[in-house]
């Protein structure tokens, strides 16, 4: 099994996000990875459905969108419209998580939870024949390239065990600090899916870690 790789386009340069989505899909990229910022849940605000669309007839890509919204709920049909594979919403953002994921699921969309790093993996207990992906967050979400919070590697690991011991077919992904460093210990932990933002678009090179996270992923797994 390898890990799949979802770049943030939030990183990238937000006047040709059309050219980002292209070089991501030539180096390698399974999914894109989507910042949906509202100015409340987290304090800045990025973009909406309208950008997803926008974009959706450019890539074969998995569309990932990870909504740091207040109130969910009320975002999910443009969302589904918009072109979104995935729509992921913060456990700590809607009093009824169960109720948004089986809404999601009814408009024909992938749907993923996501827990901030305080927040416990017991917050999907009851959640799981509504889950295709986990999103632990690995900083604390509203802005890219902030460093890695060691403390929610064990947290993972419980996730994963979690999702082996009762055979799901859930992604668990990780996002925030994500790099050379830290990608083989979130591998190790059991992270299918690695969000990389600042290290792909803003650092040397970052381009062909798309490729470098994949092969951390794969003849690590196969032993
Ligand atoms: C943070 C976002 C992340 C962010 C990751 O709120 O959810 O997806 O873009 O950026 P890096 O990889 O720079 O930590
Ligand atoms: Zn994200």
């Amino acid at each position: 099994m390898t890990v799949k790789v979802a770049p943030s386009l939030l990183s990238a340069d937000f006047g040709s996000l059309r050219e980002a989505v292209k070089r991501v899909e030539e180096n390698g990229a399974d999914w894109v990875h989507l910042d949906v910022m509202d100015g409340h849940f987290v304090p800045v605000i990025t973009f909406g459905p309208a950008v997803v669309r926008s974009l959706r007839p450019h890539t074969s890509l998995v569309l990932d969108a990870h909504l740091m919204v207040d109130n969910p709920e009320d975002h999910l049909e443009t969302f589904a419209r918009s072109g979104s594979d995935l729509i992921t919403v913060h456990a700590e953002a809607t009093r009824h998580l169960d109720r948004v994921l089986r809404k999601i699921k009814a408009l024909g969309v992938r749907a993923g939870a996501a827990l901030n790093p305080a927040t416990p993996p017991e917050a999907l207990d009851y959640a799981w024949p509504l889950l295709d992906l986990v999103l632990v967050m690995s900083v604390n979400p509203g802005a890219g390239g902030q460093a890695f919070i060691p403390e929610v590697l064990p947290k993972i690991a419980a996730l994963a065990g979690r999702i082996r011991s009762r055979g799901l077919p859930v992604e668990l992904q990780v996002d925030g600090g994500i790099n050379a460093d830290t990608a083989p210990r979130v591998i190790e932990a059991g992270a299918t899916v690695l969000v990389a933002g600042s290290a792909v678009f803003k650092t040397d090179g970052g381009m062909g870690l798309i490729r470098a996270f994949k092969l951390m992923g794969g003849p690590r797994r196969a032993v």
